[in-house]
């Protein structure tokens, strides 16, 4: 996200690097005043560097025009919202769900756009304590009510300093990140440069679990909260994540959420930026022309074989979208990105009924389930990396997300959200919600049964963010510019961030 402001200053001739700052005003190539901008994905990192992009070329005088292309039929990337009950009057977030304070550009652009917000809390109204980390055999921990704060004096009869600590490292680590915009630092031509300038390399080299021992802080916090935080948040354990992306996972001040779905941040940015939207339109190549420009091949939806694809020349291109998942031809002269091993994260909406088994979890039937599962492993099982990472617990995370009113049979009713690495099988939910299940029994969406209403996702959510010391290069090209570089390096002061509003310690408890 932040990136974008980079991109857009040195697409603007604004920063050092570009043209030693003296941008010619007349785009000679294209005998034009007027720069011709394609960004190629309407996700976070497309809206917000059109939006960037825009605001720079107006600040400096300098005319733009940017056409956005997007395959799906709508703006917003893996920030997009489903109808429960498939009725428009209950959008629920089927990808990125909140974000936090320190997102600047995304909590100002709520204020700039005129959206309204909610703060992140579960309800309260709702039997069952508001959270609870399991391992697949016990709760480590259950946060007691429903105020969506973890209960300091319980965290701190059960990890001593280590919450604190922990909140000071990630003061430390964010403001260390956030100095990459600044000057000297920014603009920066390359991320390993600055992760080194600001001093974030060793936090990206070691894994969390090695970050969190290098500061003193030990003991079961890491495990049993960091990590649930790691894997709600990147469906990753704590010995496999790097440093930074761990702590960012604990970065969790004011969580918000922008009421009927967040993806309204970005369709309010593409607006603010007069850019041309094209939909459902897909960039085949994108190819040199002898003046230097690029030429870029698309076809619309329904017209993907077609033999005459579009085309239409720009002098500078943001490819806003994974490279590896494009299916976009680069110019022959041009390294390809590497490819990035995503995370498939299963992603399950439902309404039911029912609320979560005490017995599921092992409790007593008058003990109701916690509203909110987060989980880690048990303490004598290996932690495993990719998929094989989600162990004996079998999930990352159950949520309640709130109370729904059945539109069908005005009945009340409960939406579950479930992180898996797999999709839950229908034995698996019957267990959950503790209904009996007879073999061959579909429990999906009926109404009779003890799930109303199903919505199923295989995300490519983020890739593993294994520790490392060099990064993907910015600008693939002259011209060329690669959103997508910042993925491994940080992915979560973007959207992508889950829940973390629960493992939330109010900042007072850093200075005592
Ligand atoms: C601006 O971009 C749009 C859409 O790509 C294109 O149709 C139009 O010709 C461009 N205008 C100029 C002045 O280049
Ligand atoms: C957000 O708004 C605050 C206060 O208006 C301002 O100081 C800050 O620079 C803004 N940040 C960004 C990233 O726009
Ligand atoms: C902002 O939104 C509120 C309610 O949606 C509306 O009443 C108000 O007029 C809006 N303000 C501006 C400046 O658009
Ligand atoms: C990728 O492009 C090729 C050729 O243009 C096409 O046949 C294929 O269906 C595309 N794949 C996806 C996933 O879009
Ligand atoms: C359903 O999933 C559970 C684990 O979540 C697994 O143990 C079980 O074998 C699966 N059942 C079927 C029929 O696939």
């Amino acid at each position: 996200m932040k990136l974008s402001i980079y991109l857009a200053a040195a697409l603007c001739g604004l920063s050092s690097s570009a043209d030693n700052g003296q941008a010619p005003l007349v785009y000679e190539q294209s005998g034009s005043n007027i720069k011709n901008v394609a960004i190629i994905g309407a996700g976070a990192g497309g809206a917000s560097s059109a939006y960037h992009l825009a605001k720079f070329a107006a600040s400096a005088g300098r005319p733009v025009n940017i056409t956005v292309f997007e395959r799906n039929s709508y703006i917003g990337g893996r920030s997009t919202t489903v109808d429960a009950y498939d009725d428009p009057n209950y959008p629920v977030e089927l990808g990125a769900s909140i974000f936090v304070e320190t997102n600047h550009i995304l909590f100002n652009a709520t204020k700039e756009f005129n959206l309204s917000t909610n703060a992140f809390i579960t309800q309260s109204d709702i039997p069952g304590a508001g959270l609870a980390v399991w391992n697949g055999e016990e709760f480590v921990i259950t946060q007691s009510g429903g105020s969506g704060w973890w209960d300091i004096a319980k965290l701190f009869w059960r990890y001593g300093l280590g919450p604190m600590k922990t909140m000071r490292l990630v003061k430390e680590v964010v403001g260390k990140f956030l100095e990459m915009y600044d000057e000297p630092a920014f603009p920066f031509q390359s991320l390993t440069q600055v992760g080194q300038d600001v001093g974030l390399l060793a936090v990206t080299a070691a894994t969390g679990t090695q970050y969190l021992e290098e500061n003193g802080i030990t003991g079961d916090f890491g495990q049993e909260i960091v990590q649930a935080s790691t894997r709600v948040n990147y469906a990753q354990n704590l010995d496999y994540i790097h440093g930074l992306e761990a702590m960012v996972s604990m970065a969790a001040e004011n969580a918000q959420a922008v009421t009927g779905g967040n993806w309204q941040i970005f369709a309010s940015m593409i607006q603010a930026s007069q850019a041309t939207a094209l939909l459902e339109t897909s960039v085949i190549a994108i190819e040199k022309t002898k003046h230097g420009r690029y030429q870029l091949r698309f076809s619309d939806a329904g017209t993907e074989s077609s033999a005459d694809p579009g085309s239409q020349t720009f002098d500078d291109v943001v490819l806003a979208t994974p490279y590896q998942y494009s299916n976009i031809s680069l110019p022959e002269e041009l390294t390809a990105p590497d490819t990035i091993p995503y995370v498939q994260l299963h992603v399950t909406l439902f309404t039911s009924p029912h609320l979560l088994s005490p017995s599921f979890f092992g409790q007593k039937p008058d003990n109701p389930a916690p509203r909110v599962v987060l989980t880690t492993l048990p303490k004598r099982e290996e932690p495993a990396s990719g998929s094989e990472g989600v162990g004996s617990p079998g999930f990352f995370s159950i949520s309640l997300l709130r109370q729904v009113t059945n539109p069908k049979s005005s009945r009340p009713e409960y939406l579950y959200k479930i992180f898996s690495a797999a999709p839950p099988n229908s034995t698996f939910l019957h267990n959950l919600l503790g209904v009996e299940h007879e073999d061959g029994d579909e429990i999906e969406e009926s109404k009779n049964r003890p799930i109303t209403w199903c919505y199923r996702k295989v995300w490519n959510s983020y890739p593993y963010e294994f520790p490392r010391v060099t990064f993907e290069r910015i600008e693939l090209g002259k011209n060329l510019w690669y959103t997508g570089a910042m993925d491994s390096f940080i992915n979560g002061l973007t959207t992508t961030t889950e829940q973390l509003a629960r493992l939330n310690i109010p900042a007072e408890t850093e200075s005592r």
